[in-house]
């Protein structure tokens, strides 16, 4: 028979436990938010997306150069024609998640753009042809945010970390313009990035 000091105590255990679980269950979503939404300096730069090489891998784009009309920007994208670059390009789970089921991009995204230089001999002599992913160049970042804490109206905004970090959002006439002018979804370039693309087919 349980007798009702027992029952008080298996009652406890059983609190206990539903709170621990309460608490597994809660922790993973507030380190996941923590890990992948944008992080600011108090006057509104942007710092560093840590942890993206587990974030969702979008594609992969080799050489791609733009057209006269479209300037180039920056020094180093005015020399992705001459040098062909490696873009590995990744979305934070959060909005991938969240355009997986409605065809958006949620405030909070973020994409990062790794860029590797496109290397052809290796060490030991063993390829004959073909490129893979040989230096690290730099990495450049797109966060879509209707409140930029930098006071800026535009929701996407666009950084380059190679040089920069924290980063600074460029004018919106440096970068912007052009992802909203040719990118075919929201500013992103699902066009060429299959992993998004074949979510809207
Ligand atoms: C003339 C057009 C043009 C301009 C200007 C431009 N980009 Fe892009 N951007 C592209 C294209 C095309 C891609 C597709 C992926 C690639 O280049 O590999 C891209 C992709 C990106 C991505 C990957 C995520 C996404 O949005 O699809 C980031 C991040 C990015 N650009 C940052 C920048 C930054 C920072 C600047 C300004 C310094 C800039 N871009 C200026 C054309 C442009």
């Amino acid at each position: 028979m349980i007798n009702n000091r027992k029952m008080a105590w298996c009652r406890a255990g059983v609190l206990a436990g539903l709170a621990s679980l309460v608490w597994i269950a809660s922790a993973p979503e507030v380190a996941g938010q923590s890990g992948t939404a944008p992080r600011y300096t108090r006057d509104g730069k942007l710092l560093a997306p840590v942890g993206y090489e587990t974030w969702v891998f979008v594609g992969s784009n080799l050489g791609l150069a733009y057209k006269p009309d479209a300037p180039a920007m920056t020094a180093a994208e005015g020399a992705r024609a001459d040098k062909p670059e490696f873009h590995n390009v990744y979305i934070n789970p959060e909005a991938y998640a969240r355009f997986r089921a409605t065809r958006q991009f949620p405030d909070r995204t973020v994409l990062v753009m790794e860029k590797f230089a496109a290397a052809e001999r290796d060490t030991k002599g063993v390829l004959a042809r073909g490129s893979f992913n040989g230096d690290r160049l730099g990495m450049e970042v797109a966060v879509k945010n209707s409140r930029r804490p930098d006071g800026k109206p535009t929701p996407w905004a666009y950084y380059d970390f190679t040089d920069m970090v924290p980063a600074t959002a460029f004018p919106d006439d440096k970068c912007e313009q052009c992802h909203r002018a040719h990118a075919s979804m929201d500013n992103v370039w699902v066009q060429f990035y299959p992993t998004l693309r074949k979510l809207i087919r």
